[in-house]
């Protein structure tokens, strides 16, 4: 009894880690905002990678709230060459600045660009300013820089220690 048991229920419990990572959302977002080129929000690297790991401090780092839950975005707002703003945020892939009405400008056209969440950029020119949008769900913190290597151990470890008891117990029955 005890065997089947405990079969199902390892399988269960990574079913549900397994959903967790691939459910279609995202729970954690870089999100702020800048103005002008080479502010923090755009550039700086190694600020932002330490916001992710801070608990108090939620400055650069947003958790997403329904709807902006469906993925990360950056808004890169170009002229002359250099940036004017730049916002990373969580999103419902609907709703951008560049939409805002009380703004003069007029990005329509990407709308109609499909950046599926891809983390590809698609960018439109008004005759006034160069607009940018990139769009992700593949992990939290898409939308700016990533330990990737740092962080693909992170989830294997993490896989490893919450499964290892179980697997322990699994063979000891
Ligand atoms: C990202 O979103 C697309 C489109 O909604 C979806 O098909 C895909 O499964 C999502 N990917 C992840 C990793 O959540
Ligand atoms: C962050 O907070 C979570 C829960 O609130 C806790 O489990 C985790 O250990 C904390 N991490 C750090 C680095 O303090
Ligand atoms: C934006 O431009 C599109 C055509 O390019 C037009 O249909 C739409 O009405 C314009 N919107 C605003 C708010 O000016
Ligand atoms: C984007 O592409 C996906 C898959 O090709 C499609 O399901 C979705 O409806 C498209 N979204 C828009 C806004 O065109
Ligand atoms: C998505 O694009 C941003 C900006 O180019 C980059 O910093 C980030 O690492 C990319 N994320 C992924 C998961 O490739």
């Amino acid at each position: 009894m005890g065997y089947w048991n405990i079969h199902i229920d390892v399988g269960i419990f990574l079913l549900i880690l397994y959903h967790k990572e691939i459910s279609g959302k995202v729970n954690w977002c870089y999100s702020c905002g800048s103005t002008g080129s080479g502010a923090d929000c755009e550039v700086n690297t190694d600020l932002l990678i330490d916001a992710t790991k801070q608990n108090e401090s939620f400055t650069f780092v947003k958790e997403c709230e329904p709807p902006f839950d469906k993925c990360c975005s950056i808004e890169h707002f170009m002229q002359s060459g250099g940036t004017t703003s730049f916002i990373r945020d969580c999103s419902d892939g609907e709703t951008f600045s560049y939409k805002d009405p009380s703004s003069k400008s007029n990005f329509s056209r990407l709308d109609n660009l499909n950046t599926s969440y891809s983390n590809e950029t698609a960018c439109v020119y008004n005759g006034q300013y160069l607009i940018c949008l990139s769009l992700c769900n593949s992990t939290d913190f898409c939308n700016g820089p990533s330990e990737s290597a740092a962080n693909e151990i992170f989830h294997v470890m993490k896989l490893l220690v919450f499964s290892l008891p179980l697997i322990v117990m699994f063979f000891l029955v």
